[in-house]
């Protein structure tokens, strides 16, 4: 009988999650870290649903009316700092960022995705799902990960999740360094962002967005340790890749080799690299699929049936958000915004 329980416990295999959302705003704002601040410290690049706005709080999920994920049941907001590229004679440009070429494929004659960013929510590592329970985030859930202070190599390098790739082609993985590439990129820059994933099962956040989670990441989706007994609940292991397309520089790249490119909060060492999370799936959506056996495309795909409904490509690059702070983010720009009496954080 103990051996039958066993052989089925070991049967059980729980879901893992990779999509494409497009960007839904580009903008100085950041709920999280500075509520209602209007404009926040520095320009984010947000995908997600349309209730984002500079004091969203609550079921972001039950406020949404759209969203450009591929899953229409996800209303939850993902994002991180927009990067810059500073010109030999001074101005910066945003750098355009570019889907991942494996997801929104419906077709030769469908539209791309409009940059935003592929989202994970895994349970073991990339090519297996394991069979530990998740538990899917509450409503009102949020967290961050890194900090745009951390300003050493030793700081950046105790975040094994924080990392970022040279992509030689599109499709190039792996050799993750955690400061910014110090050669050209053929095929641009991927910044990944790996979040805690154990929680202490009581708070939907804490004074530093930090603490009621604790990070067993080893990176590079290899499978993370347990959790420890302060933080007991193993809830979906949430990654972001965002590809950004420095190529479309290389004709104006520093004569003396130096490193162009720069955070929005005026980081050209790459060490302060960090991200935001706000939980906002519809009811019980994220658990019905972290329930479920499906892995990826299975859950569910532009032009697959799974266990979640999604939407066309079209859809998702039509939801946005009306921009609280207008001004320029993407023309040349003489500084990066809100930056003029920022240190400049460099090597
Ligand atoms: C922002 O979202 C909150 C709820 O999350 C809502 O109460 C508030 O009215 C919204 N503000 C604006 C300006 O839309
Ligand atoms: C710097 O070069 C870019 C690209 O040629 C140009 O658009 C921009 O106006 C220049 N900025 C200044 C201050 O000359
Ligand atoms: C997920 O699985 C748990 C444990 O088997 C079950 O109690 C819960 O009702 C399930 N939730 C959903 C939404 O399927």
């Amino acid at each position: 009988m103990q051996w039958f329980i066993l052989l089925v416990q070991a049967g059980v295999s729980y879901a893992a999650l990779r999509f494409a959302c497009s960007t839904v705003s580009i903008q100085r704002l950041d709920p999280l870290v500075e509520p209602s601040r209007i404009p926040s410290a520095h320009v984010h690049q947000i995908v997600g649903g349309n209730a984002f706005n500079a004091t969203m709080e609550g079921d972001i999920g039950e406020q949404g009316t759209c969203t450009t994920c591929a899953y229409t049941e996800d209303f939850s907001n993902y994002w991180t700092a927009v990067m810059y590229f500073r010109h030999e004679n001074g101005s910066y440009k945003r750098v355009p960022q570019y889907p991942n070429a494996q997801l929104g494929t419906e077709g030769r004659d469908a539209p791309d995705i409009n940059g935003g960013m592929t989202i994970y929510y895994t349970q073991k590592d990339f090519t297996s799902n394991g069979d530990q329970y998740i538990t899917a985030f509450k409503p009102g859930f949020r967290m961050t990960v890194g900090s745009p202070t951390t300003n050493t190599l030793a700081g950046a390098e105790a975040h094994p999740g924080l990392r970022y790739t040279c992509l030689q082609t599109i499709l190039t993985r792996g050799s993750e360094t955690p400061d910014f590439p110090q050669k050209p990129c053929p095929a641009g820059i991927m910044a990944i962002h790996h979040f805690p994933a154990c929680w202490d099962g009581k708070n939907l956040d804490s004074p530093d967005h930090q603490s009621h989670m604790y990070s067993t990441t080893k990176g590079g989706f290899q499978e993370a340790g347990p959790c420890p007994s302060s933080h007991p609940v193993r809830v979906p292991q949430i990654a972001y890749e965002t590809m950004w397309d420095t190529t479309v520089f290389k004709d104006m790249l520093p004569k003396d080799g130096s490193n162009p490119f720069f955070w929005s909060y005026m980081d050209s060492l790459g060490y302060g690299t960090h991200a935001d999370y706000v939980f906002g799936w519809k009811g019980d959506s994220l658990q019905r699929a972290m329930n479920d056996s499906c892995m990826f495309h299975k859950c569910g795909s532009p032009g697959m049936q799974g266990v979640l409904k999604t939407q066309s490509v079209a859809d998702m690059n039509k939801c946005s958000v009306t921009e609280t702070v207008t001004e320029d983010t993407d023309g040349w720009l003489t500084e990066l915004p809100g930056q003029m009496t920022a240190k400049r954080f460099t090597a």
